[in-house]
């Protein structure tokens, strides 16, 4: 494939982006140009959101750094970018084809914020609909909430116009959910103390096995961005906990934790152990670390400590005592600054007027989780 010089890139993931995703009102503008102001924008986003394209030309933060740099409001722009990744088949921690709960039925949890508008909007345990993201954003300007959950958030995005489709799984996601099962219940009923055991313990065997990506088993995804001035907006979105209990949510659609935004101060999302980071509400941490003056870098790694401090259950913990999960912050300040960490080695992507790129974060911890 032709290696894109940078003019090239703005204008060919401007056009690709927008045939791919952006409101109709864009198709007739001419190419991109960027013109530095105060703020050099940026697009900051989980590993996923420069690995997936749904059959089409650009990635998630591709596609919302050229709507942004495009003139296309902030929010609008970051879920058209996270809308590819929802209905992505391949992605399986995201959307239509997230790996779904205990019962083998996919439920769907996501907000977003807009730091401008200073409006909010989540949806929770969401069946039947592939893009959450969309919803959670017209929960926030529809309405005077901030969340719906289940069935009335169903109900709400019915009224919206969303298609509901009786089942989001695919063949490779309900077969995984078949695998789990077949190995965690193979006489239809285990004591419920052993069924929590070889619940867990056999999650992360699939991973083990190679069956799941590790990022996808708590999933999600999560994009942050800036425009040229400075207007700061969020979205998280994801399919949670391969094989939860039913009516689980995890922290992506929960102000604070998910994801929390200040337009003033910065932006911070998460993925990994939702219940980790449901605890401590991280991504409000970090927005107030940053007001405290930290770097992007410093406030995600107090967070990641605190979780560190706050995780004592032996079930929680590797052979040297440190957690056994993931858990991984996408930060943006208000001056455009940005920074991956996560407790363990990982990778996040970035697009700025350098183009897409997948960097690896700042861990906390060296080796692995369950080493
Ligand atoms: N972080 C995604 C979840 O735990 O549901």
């Amino acid at each position: 494939m032709k290696k894109l010089n940078r003019r090239d890139f703005v204008r060919t993931t401007a056009v690709a982006g927008m045939a791919a995703a952006a409101p109709r009102r864009l198709f007739g503008q001419g190419p991109t140009v960027i013109t530095p102001k105060t703020v050099r924008p940026a697009v900051v986003a989980s590993a996923n959101g420069n690995q997936y394209k749904n059959g089409g030309p650009a990635t998630c933060v591709e596609t919302a750094f050229a709507m942004i740099t495009g003139g296309s409001d902030v929010l609008d722009a970051l879920i058209a970018g996270v809308s590819i990744v929802e209905l992505d088949p391949e992605d399986s921690s995201v959307g239509y084809g997230g790996l779904p709960n205990a019962e083998g039925v996919v439920q769907l949890d996501s907000c977003c914020m807009h730091g401008p508008k200073k409006r909010a909007g989540g949806v929770a345990a969401i069946e039947g609909v592939r893009t959450p993201a969309k919803v959670a954003q017209l929960v926030a300007d529809t309405t005077d909430h901030h969340l719906l959950v289940g069935r009335g958030a169903q109900d709400f995005a019915r009224a919206m116009g969303f298609k509901i489709e009786d089942d989001l799984n695919t063949e490779k996601s309900r077969n995984l959910w078949l695998e789990w099962k077949r190995r965690t219940d193979p006489e239809h009923y285990l004591d419920p103390k052993k069924r929590a055991e070889a619940w867990y313990e056999t999650g992360l065997q699939l991973v083990r096995d190679g069956l799941i990506d590790p990022e996808h088993y708590w999933g999600t995804i999560n994009c942050d961005g800036i425009n040229f001035k400075g207007e700061l907006c969020g979205v998280t979105t994801t399919s949670g906990l391969a094989w939860k209990i039913p009516g689980r949510v995890g922290d992506s659609p929960i102000l604070g934790a998910g994801l929390y935004v200040d337009g003033e101060i910065g932006a911070a999302g998460s993925t990994g152990r939702g219940e980790a980071n449901l605890y401590n509400l991280c991504s409000f941490f970090i927005v107030e670390e940053m007001r405290r003056g930290a770097s992007p870098k410093d406030a995600g790694m107090a967070a990641l400590k605190r979780v560190q401090r706050n995780t004592i259950e032996k079930r929680l913990l590797n052979g040297r005592g440190q957690p056994n999960f993931g858990l991984n912050f996408y930060i943006l300040n208000a001056k455009g600054e940005y920074a991956g960490v996560s407790m363990y080695g990982s990778t996040y992507s970035v697009c700025t007027e350098k183009g897409p790129q997948t960097l690896d974060t700042e861990p906390l911890l060296q080796g692995r989780p369950t080493d």
